[in-house]
C-alpha cells in the first residue's frame, strides 16, 4: 500500500488558535463557540447516530443522490485524484471512490482533515478497500492549507454533508475563492448543500425526540471542560434548535436552565449567564438552488451539473474553475 500522511497543523498552535477563538466567541454578543468541540470520540459517535435518525434526512438524501449519480460524476470528471475535505471514509465518499475506481481513472485519494487520528483510520479503510489506490492524507485547516492538497492530474475536490453550512456567508465567500484558487484546468469541485424546507422538518432534524442531538450539543461542554480547562456546570444547560428565517439557518443553542457561569481562567473568560441566556454552538445554513449557484459563480466556479434527491431536500453541485472547459 502506498500511503502518506502530511501534517501541516502544529498541534500546540492549533490548540492555542481554537482556545483564542473560543474565548473571543464566549465574550461576544450573543456568545458563541466553534463547532469543533462537538467532535471528540464520544461526539463523533453521537454524530454517527444522528446521521441514522429518522428525522435527520441530509445524510440519507445526499447518499441517494450519490447512489444515482456517482457514475455520472466519474464520467464528467475522469478524476485521477479524489480529494475530500473531511475524513474521506464516509459511506458517501466510498460511493464516489468506488465509481471512480470502476471507471478506471482513479489513482489517488487525498483526504483532508484537522485530525491526524481520523486520517490514519482513513488510510487503513481506503487501503483495505482499494489496495491499488494511493492515499495521500493531509492534516490541515481548510481556511489555511488547501494549497497543500495534491491536485496534479485531474482532481475532484469534494465537500459533502452540507458542512459548508457551518460557515457564515462572508466565510463561505473566502472559502470558495480559496477552492477556486487551488483548482486548475480539468479539476472539479463537488459541493453538498442542504436546502431550505418546511420549518418543522428542519427543526426536527436538529432536535430529535430521542435526544441524540441534545446529547451531541451538551457533549461540547464536556469537551471544552476537558480541553480548555473551562469551569462549566454541565447540569445547568439544555439543548435548543431554532430556525432563523432571516439568515436561513438552523442555530443550535445551549440555554442556561439556572443562573450559572462559564470560566476559563487561563484565557481570561468569566461570563455569567442568567436562566434563559444562551450560547450559540453551531450555525447550519440552509440553501436555495439559485443561491448555491450564485455563490459558486461569484467565486469563479462555473456550475457543470447539479442534482437533488427525489424529494428535492438536498443538492449536490459539480462545478469547474472558470476559464477552463469541460472535457
Ligand atoms: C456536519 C455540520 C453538516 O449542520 O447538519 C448535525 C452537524 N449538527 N446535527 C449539520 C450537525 C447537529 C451537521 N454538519
Amino acid at each position: 500500500m502506498n500511503a502518506t500522511v502530511e501534517v501541516h497543523l502544529d498541534r500546540r498552535a492549533w490548540r492555542d488558535h481554537l482556545a483564542a477563538v473560543t474565548a473571543a466567541g464566549l465574550q461576544d454578543d450573543p456568545p458563541w463557540t466553534p463547532p469543533v468541540w462537538f467532535y471528540d470520540q464520544v461526539g463523533s459517535a453521537l454524530f454517527d447516530r444522528i446521521t441514522r435518525l429518522p428525522e435527520y434526512y441530509p445524510t440519507r438524501c445526499e447518499r441517494s443522490i450519490l447512489e444515482a449519480r456517482a457514475d455520472r460524476i466519474a464520467e464528467l470528471t475522469g478524476a485521477e485524484t479524489l480529494a475530500e475535505l473531511g475524513s474521506g471514509t464516509s459511506e458517501k465518499t466510498l460511493l464516489l471512490l468506488d465509481a471512480l475506481v470502476a471507471a478506471g481513472t482513479l489513482r489517488r485519494v487525498a483526504p483532508f482533515d484537522v485530525s491526524e487520528e481520523v486520517l490514519r483510520d482513513a488510510v487503513t479503510t481506503i487501503g483495505e478497500r482499494h489496495p491499488g489506490v494511493a492515499v495521500h492524507a493531509v492534516v490541515g485547516d481548510f481556511h489555511e492549507h488547501l494549497g497543500h492538497l495534491p491536485t496534479d492530474g485531474r482532481c475532484l475536490l469534494a465537500f459533502l454533508g452540507s458542512t459548508i453550512g457551518n460557515l457564515t456567508p462572508a466565510e463561505r465567500r473566502v472559502f470558495l475563492s480559496g477552492v477556486r484558487d487551488v483548482l486548475g484546468e480539468g479539476d472539479r469541485f463537488l459541493l453538498g448543500t442542504d436546502l431550505v424546507k418546511d420549518r418543522g422538518r428542519l427543526v426536527a432534524a436538529y432536535d430529535d425526540p430521542e435526544g441524540v442531538t441534545a446529547e451531541f450539543n451538551l457533549n461540547a461542554l464536556r469537551v471544552m471542560r476537558r480541553e480548555l480547562g473551562a469551569e462549566i456546570d454541565t447540569e445547568r444547560w439544555r439543548h435548543r434548535a431554532v430556525f432563523d428565517e432571516d439568515h436561513q439557518r438552523i442555530e443550535m443553542h445551549l440555554v442556561a436552565t439556572a443562573a450559572t457561569s462559564v470560566r476559563i481562567e487561563q484565557l481570561g473568560v468569566d461570563r455569567a449567564f442568567a436562566a434563559g441566556e444562551w450560547i450559540r454552538t453551531e450555525i447550519s445554513a440552509k440553501f436555495r438552488f439559485e443561491g448555491v449557484h450564485a455563490e459558486l459563480e461569484r467565486a469563479g466556479l462555473d456550475v457543470v451539473e447539479s442534482w437533488t434527491d427525489d424529494d428535492g431536500d438536498f443538492l449536490l453541485t459539480l462545478a469547474q474553475p472558470r476559464g477552463t472547459s469541460a472535457s
